[in-house]
């Protein structure tokens, strides 16, 4: 039997490339595996109605640790649009899979680590070293949306708020309503998460982002729930600023920050500013990680435009099998699995097209796995 069960669910366009690339190094490395394939996107909504499936959430409740590729979205009426005939009017309302997934399975910590290798031409600058933590179930993506807006709620928020006086002449049909929901339990968890990773690496500072002087009572609720926490952390140095100084602080002085702390939405955007700063989305790797399951995945989408073409860079996706290995224990691949992709980046023969290069997908997994 095979030491670890692996969920692997590769989704739409170039999630099958890049996760096909990850098997490719995971093999050479004789990561004692096996791999159980799972349904999950575009493709299961437009034939299904549904684009996580029951079989893949049982699939993932069987499996230590789980490999993700990319899906296609589409806004909720497109969405409905592109069902098959049998199934259009029905009701079925198009949700975010991962989304659901980050949700159902409580991987509330996004981990997001943002290291420029040396010698990738396109790293903004030298020696970027920075990890996000992203709270990644709660805030604007809790899923708690009206449109249109039904009279009822808008009578609760006029009697409620004054704030919502100018919104009632609306027709619901005029306007539109996302909850942000964020909750001390979910802060504290995420917050908890950041300075147990800066205490264990040796991190010295946590940066909380938010926007509490705007949106004081939910980001309000954050900030003061990760300054808690960090009283416990005397060790870890902590500030903290607002979402829109830090995208331009991070552009001035990447090297002013260390590990950052942010509610979902603030997190899923300083992610990608941060991919960029280390060679863009083709870099940029994640985890989410719960107490039971963790799944890992590159950042982008599945790039509609370069799928099927073997084009992409897998590198994002091949540092994000690094990701699992650490966290299943296995630190010696992990570290022989970086080694070989840093080796890679620096040597530069082997380069995909968002580097310089005319280099495949295959060949950038080759190249990896050749150095192993
Ligand atoms: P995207 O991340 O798929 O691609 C944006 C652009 O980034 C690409 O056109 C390409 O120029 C570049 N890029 C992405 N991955 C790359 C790689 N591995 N190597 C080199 N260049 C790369 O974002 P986009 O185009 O906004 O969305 C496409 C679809 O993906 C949409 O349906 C969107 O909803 C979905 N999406 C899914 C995500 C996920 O599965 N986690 C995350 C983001 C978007
Ligand atoms: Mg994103």
């Amino acid at each position: 039997m095979a030491k670890h069960r692996i969920g692997w669910l590769p989704g739409d366009g170039i999630g099958i490339e890049v996760l096909a690339a990850a098997r490719t190094v995971l093999d050479r490395l004789e990561f004692d595996a096996e791999y159980l394939d799972g349904d999950i996107g575009w493709e299961c909504w437009r034939r299904e109605g549904d684009a996580f499936p029951e079989r893949t959430i049982a699939l993932l409740k069987s499996v230590d640790a789980a490999m993700f590729g990319a899906i296609t979205s589409k806004p909720v009426k497109a969405a409905e649009a592109e069902l098959t005939p049998e199934l259009r009017g029905k009701g079925l309302v198009y949700r975010s899979p991962i989304v659901r997934m980050r949700q159902l399975f409580d991987l509330y910590v996004c981990l997001r680590p943002t290291k420029g290798y040396p010698g990738n031409p396109i790293n903004y600058k030298e020696g970027i070293d920075l990890v996000v933590f992203r709270e990644n179930t709660e805030d604007l993506y809790a899923g708690v949306e009206f449109s249109p807006v039904p009279e009822e709620l808008a009578g609760v928020l006029g009697k409620l708020s004054k704030n919502f006086t100018p919104f009632l002449r609306l027709g619901g049909d005029e306007y539109a309503i996302s909850c942000k929901v964020n909750t001390l339990s979910g802060s504290e968890r995420i917050a908890r998460a950041a300075f147990e990773y800066a205490k264990t690496f040796n991190r010295k500072k946590v940066t909380i982002v938010h926007k509490a002087n705007v949106v004081r009572a939910t980001d309000g609720l954050f900030l003061e729930a990760v300054r808690r926490v960090a009283k416990e952390y005397p060790e870890i140095a902590v500030d903290d600023a607002n979402i829109d100084a830090i995208c331009m602080w991070l552009l001035k002085n990447p090297f002013k920050f260390d590990v950052l702390v942010a509610p979902n939405l603030y997190g899923d955007i300083i992610s990608d500013l941060c991919a960029q700063m280390v060679g863009g989305l083709g870099f940029g790797c994640s985890a989410n990680i719960g107490k039971e399951l963790a799944v890992f995945e590159p950042t982008h989408g599945s790039a509609p435009k370069y799928a099927g073409m073997d084009k992409v860079n897998p590198i994002a996706t091949i540092l994000a099998a690094k990701m699992m290995l650490d966290w299943l224990g296995e630190a010696e691949e992990a570290d022989r699995l970086e080694t070989a992709v840093a080796g890679v980046i620096a040597e530069g023969a082997v380069r995909t097209y968002d580097m310089g290069g005319a280099n495949t997908t295959a060949q950038m997994a080759e190249a990896i796995a050749a150095r192993l």
